[in-house]
């Protein structure tokens, strides 16, 4: 039987995509998922901001922007004014996959994605209101020469707060069948700010769905509630059962109440995030969406990461050969990051934003310990936090022969983390799926990690248990704190000084990990069928 499935047509909205533009998972995924789903045989296109980076990198890699696509402006009212934008279109290598960049320079043209220099935009709310009308309005306005819509779209698939406004948009603007009961939306005395052009049922949307991806519930899009007015729905919808959120407009929760179905990007993450330590103060409205809530393990691009053709480093490897090529990933490793070249002392690595999400003071906290007990070599890859950064460039300073640290963002050197450390550490205090361990597990490097979200459901903790029943791939601390994680640390480095059997068993463990997109990929297929089904 084949498994193409032409049927459904799905269309991604997201603030990032790899490798045009990206500040984490989030690009990695709205990636890699689309060229999986697209192998599967779905009509899969993406939908993306044509941000400064995004021109940058075509000019840089193809010498020329995407296209424009001639005769399509799309126009929306935004905060009291109508905006125009234009869009581009190309294809990701390789694939069928379209993808669309919606053009605004006003919005899109500047130096950072999302802040500058750590400073969030003030406008965040209006860039990404603007980008989700312009998405539902690419849908309806860009037709064929016989006036059919070229995007058929059964699911819009959106991501995180930036684009949760589109299930919003769709229900109290774009379509017909409302959930709200048509036009019971506007049934105020206050002005509509849409323009009336756009306004009403449209057939194009009759039968789309909507499917909200949350990667992180902590960023949840919260804005003073005067944005109300900037986004142009009607008040009527600013209640605590809809968009309001103790006082403020807050778009992940609108997001998650207009979705039809709402996934999250491992299973572990979909049952914490309906818990008071995890949810954020969104656990009761998550939870009312329970029947409609799964959770679907990301995956890994291995067209991307494969230390069997990984072009980023100085030897590529695999299960027969890793003892060779990490010795010399390791080494080469060391020598890049100025640390002394030995092969007997333990090398971490750590490549993560510098956040308080990812538990990085738990590492922090225990260098001076790694170093003066065990002579251990640290490498962090990290930008972000600056009080983080300082801490470590401290570190760094303190022990320089033991402790390098780049506060950039460079992905060839990830790779050669990846490849080069002994343990790859993410102690993250929440953490909704995690791509860096599972890289890691690929890459022969076991993970040490909290016992949490997506790190619970990849990471098999070395107990003498699970080393013996063939199951161990890494290293698993059970509380966040430093205290812990140091217990976990020492059991590490004494399995890589005086366990070199298990050692080598756990790194193979590690490398049989399955974790491509494919199966990842039949689940959202089998999510999305489900739903258009609902349209019969
Ligand atoms: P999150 O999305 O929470 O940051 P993930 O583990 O899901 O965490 O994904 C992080 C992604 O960003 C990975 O692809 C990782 O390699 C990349 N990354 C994070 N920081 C850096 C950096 N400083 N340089 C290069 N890549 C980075
Ligand atoms: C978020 C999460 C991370 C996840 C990524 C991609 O940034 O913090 O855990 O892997 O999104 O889904």
């Amino acid at each position: 039987m084949s498994d193409r499935d032409n049927s459904t047509s799905v269309l991604f909205a997201s603030s990032e995509v790899a490798p045009w533009s990206k500040t984490g998972g989030l690009a990695d995924v709205c990636s890699a998922l689309p060229k999986a789903l697209d192998k599967q045989g779905l009509n899969v296109s993406i939908v993306t901001p044509y941000y400064r980076c995004v021109r940058q990198w075509f000019l840089d890699h193809e010498g020329k922007e995407p296209s424009p696509i001639f005769g399509l402006t799309l126009h929306a009212p935004i905060a009291h004014e109508r905006r125009v934008a234009g869009v581009r279109r190309t294809t990701i290598p390789g694939t069928n996959v379209v993808a669309y960049f919606i053009e605004h320079n006003v919005y899109y043209d500047r130096d950072g994605i999302y802040n500058n220099q750590g400073v969030d935009y003030q406008d965040n709310c209006d860039r990404y209101a603007f980008f989700c009308r312009c998405v539902l309005e690419l849908i309806k306005n860009y037709r064929d020469f016989n006036g059919r819509p070229v995007l058929d779209v059964d699911v819009i698939h959106v991501n995180d707060w930036q684009t949760a406004l589109i299930p919003v948009y769709l229900d109290a603007i774009y379509r017909s069948s409302s959930k709200l009961g048509g036009d019971s939306v506007f049934a105020t005395a206050r002005p509509r700010l849409t323009s009336p052009e756009s306004q009403g049922s449209d057939d194009v949307f009759a039968k789309t769905k909507t499917v909200l991806t949350i990667h992180n519930l902590r960023h949840q899009g919260r804005f003073f509630r005067g944005a109300m007015d900037r986004v142009g729905l009607d008040w009527s919808l600013f209640t605590f059962d809809k968009m309001e959120f103790y006082g403020q407009l807050n778009l992940l929760k609108s997001g998650v109440v207009f979705s039809d179905l709402i996934t999250t990007v491992s299973p572990r993450y979909a049952e914490e995030i309906r818990t008071e330590e995890f949810g954020e103060k969104l656990q009761g409205v998550i939870a009312g969406r329970a029947d409609d809530l799964y959770g679907v393990l990301n995956g890994v691009d291995r067209e991307e990461w494969d230390p069997r053709t990984d072009r980023f480093l100085p030897q590529t490897y695999d299960e027969n050969t890793f003892q060779e090529g990490k010795r010399v990933c390791k080494a080469a490793l060391q020598q890049e990051c100025g640390l002394p070249q030995n092969p007997d002392v333990p090398l971490f690595g750590v490549v993560s934003r510098l956040d308080a999400q990812k538990g990085l003071d738990f590492i922090a906290d225990n260098v001076p310990y790694l170093v003066e007990r065990y002579n251990a070599q640290l490498v962090l890859l990290g930008s972000g936090d600056q009080a983080l950064a300082e801490r470590f460039q401290q570190l760094a300073g303190n022990y320089h022969w033991n402790v390098a640290v780049c506060n950039t963002f460079s992905v060839d050197l990830s790779h050669r983390i990846e490849a080069g450390s002994d343990v790859f550490l993410m102690p993250s205090r929440y953490e909704p799926c995690g791509l860096n361990q599972m890289y890691s597990l690929i890459y022969g490097t076991p993970p040490l990690v909290h016992d949490v979200g997506g790190l619970h459901d990849t990471v098999v903790n070395a107990s003498d248990e699970n080393i013996a029943n063939g199951t161990a791939n890494g290293f698993v601390f059970y509380w966040p704190n430093a205290d812990d994680m140091r217990k976990a640390l020492d059991w590490a480095i004494n399995c890589f000084y005086n366990r070199k059997d298990d050692w080598n068993k756990i790194i193979r463990n590690a490398m049989h990990c399955d974790h491509s997109w494919d199966a990842s990929a039949r689940e959202y297929a089998a999510l999305y069928r489900k739903l258009t089904k609902r349209n019969q």
